[in-house]
């Protein structure tokens, strides 16, 4: 089992370059379903989730040919809309962005309930009603498999209940080739729906309104090839500028969309940082000592829950009671058990957690519950004095790529070891 092992209390220091948006590129792969020419992918991250979609798209018929380890040509002529099987969808949520994308291209889709990261009930009502006013009929089947079925999907307008980015994103898939006009009432704003957008229309399709909350698509019969790059991960990016916060370094982020990065810029600025804006990067340096602040996540464009875990991290040994308030998910505190064996002093009720700043974290063996959750065990490791021991590090890789190469290259003392398992000595659940 493979562990990162961290000896903190060193400041960052250096810059680090931002990989392609996770969220994005894992709608992107499966939007390249709905022509039957190639299309090329650039700038996207070497993740873990990004080969098991790709791994996907090639057990269903794809032609991949990867250029180099951010750059993917995919030809799905020869695709065959079988059923996708719970073990390739078990391993991530955007799996479910298959059903879209499948029932755009065929007007049918067998594919198995996604996995994902445990936040609590991640229900997906909002996309079955969008395929159902799409004409899709809907099947639940054994093993989790939901189907669609349609003779001919048509336009309709879709009123979501609450702005869903899987929703928005999968009824945008299903929607570009019905026939006729489709929109989509209190769409999801995020970075990557408008990316999403604009690599459609790359295809030929016609979508308007994306990032605003009323998304307008006219449908068309084909959809062509194209080439695209994907936009950088605004939450990658957010994790290493409260990295660089979090242990009071000086850092260049490079390889931004500053827009993307505006809640998170602001938060970090009311916590006393002071980061200089240039067209592609934000230079973070921070003062030993940061301000708490009180943080409540929300649908874009306000504070992303994304980046709820990370400011946790960091909120641990500010001056003063921050509080947070996790406005998504029903269950996105686990990772503070972990914080508080490093000496954290944090009372969580529900969606909310108060932080009371402590003088300074201790080293622990901590363990990842979720991607977000691991990237606050990293940035808790940084800050603590002594050495941090994270394991289920897998959670880590799915969204990022080498962090400890990253975190290395500015200074921090980390690495990753691969430990031999004592056997049923493993930490109890
Ligand atoms: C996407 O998840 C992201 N995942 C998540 O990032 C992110 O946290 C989330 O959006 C919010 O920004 C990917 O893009 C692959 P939602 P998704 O549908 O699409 C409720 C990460 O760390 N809801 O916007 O699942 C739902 O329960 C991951 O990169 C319904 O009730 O999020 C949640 O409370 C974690 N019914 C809220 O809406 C539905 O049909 C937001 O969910 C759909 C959602």
């Amino acid at each position: 089992m493979e562990k990162i092992f961290i000896n903190g209390g060193r400041p960052l220091q250096g810059e680090v370059s931002i990989d392609g948006a996770k969220n994005a590129v894992l709608a992107l792969l499966a939007a390249a379903i709905l022509c039957r020419d190639t299309v090329r992918l650039d700038n996207i991250p070497n993740i873990s989730d990004v080969s098991i979609m790709l791994h996907i798209l090639d057990e269903l018929g794809a032609d991949v040919k990867r250029i180099n380890k951010n750059c993917v040509e995919i030809n799905t002529r020869h695709f065959h809309s079988g059923v996708v099987p719970h073990d390739l969808t078990k391993h991530f949520r955007a799996s479910y962005y298959l059903l879209g994308a499948l029932f755009g291209r065929f007007g049918h889709a067998r594919v198995a309930m996604p996995g994902g990261c445990d936040l609590g009930l991640r229900p997906i009502d909002q996309h079955i009603r969008g395929f159902e006013a799409l004409g899709a009929k809907v099947g639940f089947e054994e093993n989790a498999v939901i189907s669609l079925q349609s003779d001919q999907p048509m336009g309709s307008a879709i009123y979501l209940d609450m702005p869903s980015v899987g929703a928005t994103i999968n009824i945008m898939l299903a929607a570009v080739r019905a026939m006729g006009n489709t929109i989509i009432e209190g769409a999801a704003k995020e970075p990557h729906v408008v990316d999403l957008a604009n690599f459609l229309n790359s295809m030929g399709a016609d979508v308007r309104g994306a990032g605003t909350d009323n998304i307008k698509i006219r449908g068309v019969k084909e959809l062509h090839g194209c080439e695209y790059a994907c936009i950088p991960d605004q939450i990658e990016a957010g994790t290493y500028m409260v990295a660089a916060a979090a242990s009071g370094g000086d850092v260049l982020v490079r390889g931004v969309i500053p827009k993307h990065m505006e809640t998170i810029t602001a938060k970090l600025v009311e916590c006393g940082a002071r980061i200089i804006e240039y067209d592609e990067a934000l230079h973070v340096t921070a003062p030993a000592g940061l301000r708490a602040c009180k943080i409540k996540t929300s649908y874009h464009p306000a504070f992303p829950t994304d980046m709820q875990s990370q400011f946790g991290a960091m909120l641990t040994t500010a001056n003063g009671i921050s509080i947070i308030n996790e406005g998504i998910f029903d269950n996105r505190f686990r990772y503070m058990d972990q914080l508080i064996r490093m000496g954290a002093n944090v009372k969580v009720d529900g969606k909310v957690a108060v932080i009371e700043g402590v003088k300074a974290l201790r080293g622990a063996q901590v363990k990842c519950y979720d991607l977000r959750a691991g990237a606050a065990m990293v940035i808790a490791g940084l800050m603590a004095h002594g050495q941090t021991e994270i394991e289920d590090i897998e959670f880590i890789d799915r969204g990022y790529v080498d962090m400890v190469g990253k975190l290395r290259a500015m200074g921090a003392e980390i690495s990753r070891r691969d430990i031999p398992e004592q056997h049923g000595l493993r930490n109890a659940g």
